[in-house]
């Protein structure tokens, strides 16, 4: 199982962004959108060996997290405002049930990093840095992985700090900058290669 947990820094954990402007309504829950597609999706169907958490550290329910599991996941759309318009309905929500209680493979509970840490169990962590040791030369634990991405800011320190008491290894997917949700792709297609092989 890969994991994905995207830490959104600014995006939204109420409900209350417009599907018209979601970039600018939503703290750029966009960008964490964008990283479910390409975690979850590939060309007719759903990666059933993937999850994605988002970090929702922006607005007045913050910090909340959301949890889609692709082993069980239906209905997931390939368009950024289907997928929005799902988180939407479930952030609208007055409660966060837990990470344990998932409707069509998903779940909302309340906290950010810790509790995404304590949920994930055994895992080898990594985090996806752009000035860190390429992964194509790195030891990757193709079991049980967990990636961290930062969004459209990076990380903040304190998050940063987190993840090296974790002892998340840095990895780079290349020499460019580019954006969390094609950084996740390059991920996914390292892994893909590595598991072909195998
Ligand atoms: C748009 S980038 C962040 C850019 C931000 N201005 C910064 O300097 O951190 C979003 C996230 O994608 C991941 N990322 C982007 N390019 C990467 C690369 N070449 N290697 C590894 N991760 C990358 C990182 O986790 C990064 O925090």
């Amino acid at each position: 199982m890969r994991r994905f947990v995207v830490i959104g820094q600014t995006a939204t954990a109420s409900g209350e962004f417009s599907l018209d402007d979601l970039p600018a309504t939503s703290g750029r829950l966009d960008v964490l959108v964008r990283c479910v597609r390409a975690a979850l999706l590939v060309s007719h169907g759903l990666r059933r060996d993937a999850m994605i958490y988002l970090v929702l550290q922006g607005g007045s329910r913050a910090p909340r997290t959301i949890k889609i599991d692709g082993r069980t996941a239906e209905y997931v759309r390939p368009d950024e405002r289907s997928l929005a318009g799902a988180i939407r309905s479930l952030l609208v929500r007055a409660e966060s049930p837990g990470f344990d209680v998932s409707t069509r493979g998903v779940a909302l509970a309340d906290g950010g990093l810790d509790a995404v840490i304590a949920d994930l169990g055994d895992f080898t962590p990594y985090v996806l840095d752009e000035s860190a040791t390429d992964m194509r030369s790195a030891t990757i634990d193709l079991r049980n992985p967990v990636f961290f991405v930062g969004d459209q800011l990076g990380f903040a320190e304190s998050t940063r700090s987190r993840l090296a008491v974790l002892g998340a290894l840095p990895l780079s997917v290349g020499p460019v900058s580019v954006h969390a949700d094609d950084a996740i792709t390059l991920v996914s297609n390292e892994l893909d290669r590595r598991a072909a092989r195998a």
